[in-house]
């Protein structure tokens, strides 16, 4: 459904677009026109995969390296971006640090590890594009990756929820004070989408994945393209009325784990229809 030309000459800007999912949202940029810039911490990770992807769809693929914790180096990263391209006309915040644990047994460097690069790092680059734009002139679009669980809550990931639930309240708050410079701010909240990155660090073990995808409607994790898809729709031009959303993709797993009932699952059609009988019965 997309044009091959959907993001035609686009500058795109994708934090932690060498691996995982930011790399796949990359990927599906590049095959719909767009000029893309890659970075994160690992300079030459980077590099290789821009040889990879420029090999593959052609077009271009500007890396950088940051720390997207320290501001100072936010700031130099996106003014060698702008120089590169000329201007950045969309921000994906997809940078993320995230690994599950007992919250008594944190120290709070490891607090401070997921909310710095999580919500610090996601707000300093923000920031740093918004003024320019705003000085610009530029319409520019930023989209964050948020979570399922930013909205409700969840153990044993508590400092990536509440950095990712700061994450969703600076999209909305953002989409309501600069849209009058025509910037738009929207977020995916993706539920699990396999990924080396999360999976080494969250994914208890191989046995363990069935638990997560009983809860899931659809009964399975999701797909690279399906979010990358998602995402090319919500940096593009098609999405203009768009802003201030959060946008959950996650094979029902939400509407599943939010509704009391749903554990009715597990009730065969026997015992369904024991329990017509004995309600019939009185
Ligand atoms: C407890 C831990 C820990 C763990 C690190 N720490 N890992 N504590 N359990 N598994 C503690 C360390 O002991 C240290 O505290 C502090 O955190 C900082 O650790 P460093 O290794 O020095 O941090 P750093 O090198 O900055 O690395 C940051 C990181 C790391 C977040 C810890 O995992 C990382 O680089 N992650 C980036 C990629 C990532 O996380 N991808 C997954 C995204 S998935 P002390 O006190 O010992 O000094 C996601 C959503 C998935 O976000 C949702 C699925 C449905
Ligand atoms: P990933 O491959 O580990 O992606 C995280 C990226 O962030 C890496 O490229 C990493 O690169 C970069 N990064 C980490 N710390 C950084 C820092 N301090 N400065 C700059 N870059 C940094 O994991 P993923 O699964 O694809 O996650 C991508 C996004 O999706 C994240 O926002 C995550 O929260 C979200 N998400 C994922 C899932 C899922 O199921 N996979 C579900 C919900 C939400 P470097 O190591 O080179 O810095």
């Amino acid at each position: 459904m997309f044009l091959p030309d959907s993001l035609k000459d686009k500058v795109i800007l994708v934090t932690g677009g060498g691996t995982g999912l930011g790399r796949s949202m990359t990927e599906r940029f590049l095959e719909l026109g767009a000029k893309v810039a890659i970075t994160s911490r690992r300079k030459e990770m980077l590099e290789s995969v821009a040889a990879e992807l420029t090999a593959k769809y052609g077009g271009e693929v500007f890396t950088t390296g940051v720390d997207v914790r320290d501001p100072e180096a936010v700031s130099r990263m996106i003014s060698e971006v702008w120089a590169h391209y000329g201007r950045i006309d969309v921000l994906l915040n997809n940078a993320a640090g995230n690994f599950i644990s007992p919250t008594e047994r944190l120290s709070h460097r490891a607090v401070d590890a997921v909310l710095g690069i999580v919500l610090h790092g996601t707000f300093y680059c923000t920031l740093e594009i918004g003024k320019r734009w705003i000085e610009a002139g530029i319409h520019g679009t930023v989209l964050n990756i948020a979570t399922t669980y930013a909205a409700t809550g969840s153990g044993y990931v508590v400092p990536s929820a509440t950095a990712k639930a700061g994450v969703v309240a600076m999209t909305k708050s953002l989409a309501a004070e600069w849209g009058k410079y025509k910037i738009r701010l929207n977020a995916i909240a993706p539920g699990p989408f396999p990924t080396e990155g999360a999976w080494s660090r969250l994914m208890p073990s191989k046995e363990l994945e069935h638990l997560f995808e009983r809860q899931i409607p659809l009964r399975r994790m999701g797909e690279h393209i399906e979010l990358a898809n998602l995402a090319s729709y919500l940096v593009s031009d098609y999405s203009s009325f768009v802003t201030g959303s959060v946008f959950t993709i996650d094979g029902g797993e939400s509407a599943w784990t939010g509704g009391e009932f749903n554990v009715l699952d597990e009730v065969t059609p026997a015992q369904w229809d024991m329990l017509e009988a004995m309600r019939k019965k009185g």
